[in-house]
């Protein structure tokens, strides 16, 4: 293997980590699941430091939420992810002693992801209580043809003996406890308790489901064609087993795949376990550790023929841009049914809950490079409607829908409501990405069919939720009060910037569509009751929302009363009692100006003709001074302001902490699950930020400027259809019509047209 390529993640170039860490770093996933890379003798035993297992997307279990003070209306039930078999999990029984019951020496040696296919390589050296050492090399993938299956090939051979090695391989075992470090509310809760049945079929197989969620699904096990093994039964328990002779020098190879029932088992389809046994055998049976290989890698090669970014001038750079997106990949549910996680499917943290992340910082990838899957991830939303519908409801508001601030089933499930539940800016960030989706795609059957009425239920809300002021300070305007925007270390606000600025935009394309479809598609506003008033209401409403200004300081205030707070002082806090949210009471917190991080800045970032250059600086330097970035979620937006406002060695170092946070784990808790929302936010800076790209008219314009180290920036995008291929130098932008239609767009705003028989050309200037 050539380390030196960007697509490969070698464990010897990494900074050292703790276990836990670098199990999430190479965790395996496909959407579907994720498959923590751990020890793979690990099982039960508290013996090894690991946490080992794996996460079906929206697998959860639900728990009663107990409050001392149990208000009306606060969530009831707490939602949290399985922690499911290792598929990995392996038994070795050398000279009479199993590795489950008398721990063996593991010792890591090596570890390498290809990106390009998908197949991460692991040198483990094992020590056996008798002295006897042998080297086990795992190489596994997660399929991305086949969404339920994932492929793990053993190879052992002996370092200082001759003689028998048997392999047991069960399913079973899920009893390994969630480590949680500390007292950290971000990290895991402990896990759920499963049910577990055996299911009599010719291979093992079994049927787990939840208690309380009522949910379930199957595992499978197949030995592949490679090297069959037998199915036996030992411990009582249906597994593989087989007995080695070893031989020094000589490697024995044996390979699975470990099937998880798909479609999804939200659906709650009634699961046919011996149907379910029978169709994976038959699958399975004749197939090898290539075949199933073959048709993985060339999805993820798809895969990287949209959406790769080619950097050039910094290799490291590189390299974590692409391990950023490929996490993207193996986190993003496909079936409509779920969405990514906050830590995709590569830990329990967070609970595996969906948070805004996915539509702000994640989605922008895929409706550019990705659309098909852009699609199912707000079909996602579209599913829990319902759910959605009835919380507003609940919440006394009279008409839309309020979605919940975290949750995986589409209810809410935040236990801690000033800065969950009062987030309810999330209800205009899932419009903005509807808005983003139908601009850059085209799709009207989409907007049709399912965006219209997202959009237009979120706009009902803000006009039930808020309310026309009568007071001096306000009057005439339209007011959002008790409101907590995305800085979490200021809650329960009026006239939150963000909110106020992002309900405008959801009222303003609500108006938009209604346009829209009052031609093309009448019957549609018939059937959701969108009358004129209503459109006049939304329009209205929009014209008149307040945003908090301050005059003296001349910045967007980020509420009410935000700036004649203190300022926290951040100088003279000592580093070890950051983040401040785990050393300081939160109301300590709100009575200061300190932010977690960017909010009000995000307005600047996601509205870029809202304000001058002069304004922007402004806005920029007064809320950097007070923001601790104790959220992933905030630096990326910073650099990218950074970057328009031609900071470049400021840009640069956001861009840096951004690219690198859980290869090097910067932000410490890296073990729980990766930062996708940082991920996602790694292609924002470059494509938003470096690249300059923006809508504009009906079309994009792109207005690049690469940093002085790098010599060139490639990546493609889809725009209604077509496939561009963008590369950017130090002095040049082209662009290569790689599918679809001629398409006209702006270059630094001029207007400029790409055909399939003319690339564009355009020389930037240069200092
Ligand atoms: C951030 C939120 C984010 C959540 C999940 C929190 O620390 O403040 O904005 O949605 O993490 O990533």
């Amino acid at each position: 293997m050539d380390t030196n390529d960007a697509f490969q993640i070698h464990l010897q170039k990494l900074p050292r980590q703790d276990e836990r860490a670098i199990e999430t770093i190479y965790t395996l996933g496909n959407g579907h699941f994720g498959v923590r890379a751990s020890n793979p003798l690990q099982g039960k035993s508290s013996h090894y430091k690991g946490q080992p297992g794996m996460f079906v997307n929206g697998f959860y279990d639900l728990t009663e939420l107990s409050y001392g003070e149990n208000y009306s209306y606060y969530a009831q039930n707490s939602q949290t992810i399985c922690q499911l078999p290792d598929p990995r999990y392996i038994i070795f029984e050398l000279d009479g002693k199993r590795s489950d019951e008398t721990p063996f020496d593991v010792k890591l040696v090596d570890k390498n992801l290809d990106m390009r296919t998908g197949v991460l390589l692991e040198i483990f050296d094992i020590k056996s209580p008798t002295n006897k050492q042998f080297r086990l090399t795992l190489q596994s993938f997660a399929s991305h043809a086949d969404k339920h299956v994932f492929v793990v090939k053993y190879s052992v051979s002996a370092l200082n003996f001759t003689g028998a090695l048997t392999v047991i391989k069960q399913a079973n075992y899920i009893d390994q406890p969630i480590q949680n470090t500390g007292d950290d509310m971000r990290a895991a809760q402990p896990n759920m308790a499963l049910d577990r049945t055996f299911i009599k079929s010719k291979i093992p197989t079994m049927l787990i489901s939840t208690r309380k969620s009522q949910l379930a699904l199957i595992v499978g096990q197949q030995a592949l064609s490679d090297n069959p093994m037998q199915v036996a039964v030992i411990d009582d328990l249906p597994c593989h087993s087989k007995t080695f002779d070893l031989t020094q020098g000589l490697t024995q190879s044996f390979s699975f795949a470990y099937a998880v029932s798909y479609p999804h088992p939200l659906l709650q389809t009634t699961l046919v376990e011996s149907e379910f046994a029978e169709t994976t055998e038959k699958q399975l049976a004749n197939k090898s550790f290539k075949d199933l290989l073959t048709a993985s890698t060339a999805k993820v090669d798809q895969f990287w023929q949209n959406s790769d970014v080619d950097l050039q001038g910094d290799a490291t750079l590189a390299q974590g841009i692409r391990f950023n997106l490929f996490h993207l990949y193996q986190a993003a549910g496909t079936d409509g049914q779920t969405s990514i996680a906050a830590k995709g499917l590569t830990g329990p943290g967070y609970e595996g809950h969906y948070f805004w992340d996915a539509e702000m910082f994640m989605l922008p990838f895929f409706i550019y490079t990705q659309p098909e899957m852009a699609k199912q991830l707000l079909i996602y939303r579209f599913n829990k409607l319902p759910q959605a519908q009835q919380r507003a409801r609940e919440m006394a508001v009279q008409s839309g829908v309020m979605f919940p601030w975290r949750t995986i089933n589409g209810e809410e499930a935040s236990s801690y409501f000033p800065a969950g539940t009062a987030q309810v800016h999330i209800n205009a960030d899932i419009a903005y990405a509807v808005d983003t989706y139908v601009r850059v795609t085209g799709d009207m059957d989409f907007l049709t069919n399912y965006g219209y009425e997202m959009i237009v239920k979120t706009a009902r809300f803000w006009l039930s939720y808020g309310h026309w002021a009568t007071d001096s300070a306000h009057a005439g305007k339209f007011v959002i009060d008790d409101v907590t925007g995305p800085d979490e270390y200021t809650a329960m606000v009026n006239n939150n910037y963000y909110t106020n600025r992002m309900a405008q935009n959801n009222l303003s394309i609500a108006v938009k569509y209604s346009k829209l479809l009052q031609h093309n598609h009448p019957e549609k506003l018939v059937a959701l009751d969108v009358t004129q008033d209503e459109i006049d209401h939304f329009d209205y409403a929009a014209d008149e929302m307040y945003l908090p200004f301050d005059r003296t300081l001349k910045i967007k205030m980020q509420d009410d009363v935000s700036t004649s707070k203190p300022v926290w002082p951040i100088d003279t806090t000592p580093r070890n009692q950051f983040p401040l949210l785990l050393h300081f009471h939160p109301l300590t917190i709100y009575h200061y100006q300190v932010n977690k991080q960017a909010d009000t800045v995000m307005t600047d970032f996601l509205f870029p003709k809202d304000q001058d250059a002069e304004q922007l600086q402004r806005d920029f330097s007064y809320y950097e001074a007070i923001t601790v970035h104790d959220s992933s979620l905030s630096r990326a937006i910073f650099g990218i302001l950074a970057h328009r406002l031609h900071r470049a060695s400021d840009a640069y170092r956001y861009f840096m902490e951004t690219v690198m946070m859980d290869l090097t784990n910067s932000q410490g808790n890296t073990a729980d699950g990766v930062h996708a929302a940082n991920m996602g936010s790694t292609w924002l800076s470059l494509i938003y930020g470096f690249a300059g790209l923006g809508l504009e008219k009906q079309t994009f314009n792109l207005s690049p400027e690469l940093p002085e180290a790098w010599t060139s920036l490639r990546f493609r995008i889809n725009f209604h259809g077509r496939n561009l291929e963008i590369t950017i130098t130090q002095s040049a932008v082209s662009v290569k019509l790689m599918a679809g239609r001629a398409l006209k767009f702006y270059v630094h705003h001029q207007e400029v047209e790409v055909t399939k028989k003319s690339l564009v050309n355009v020389f930037l200037k240069t200092n």
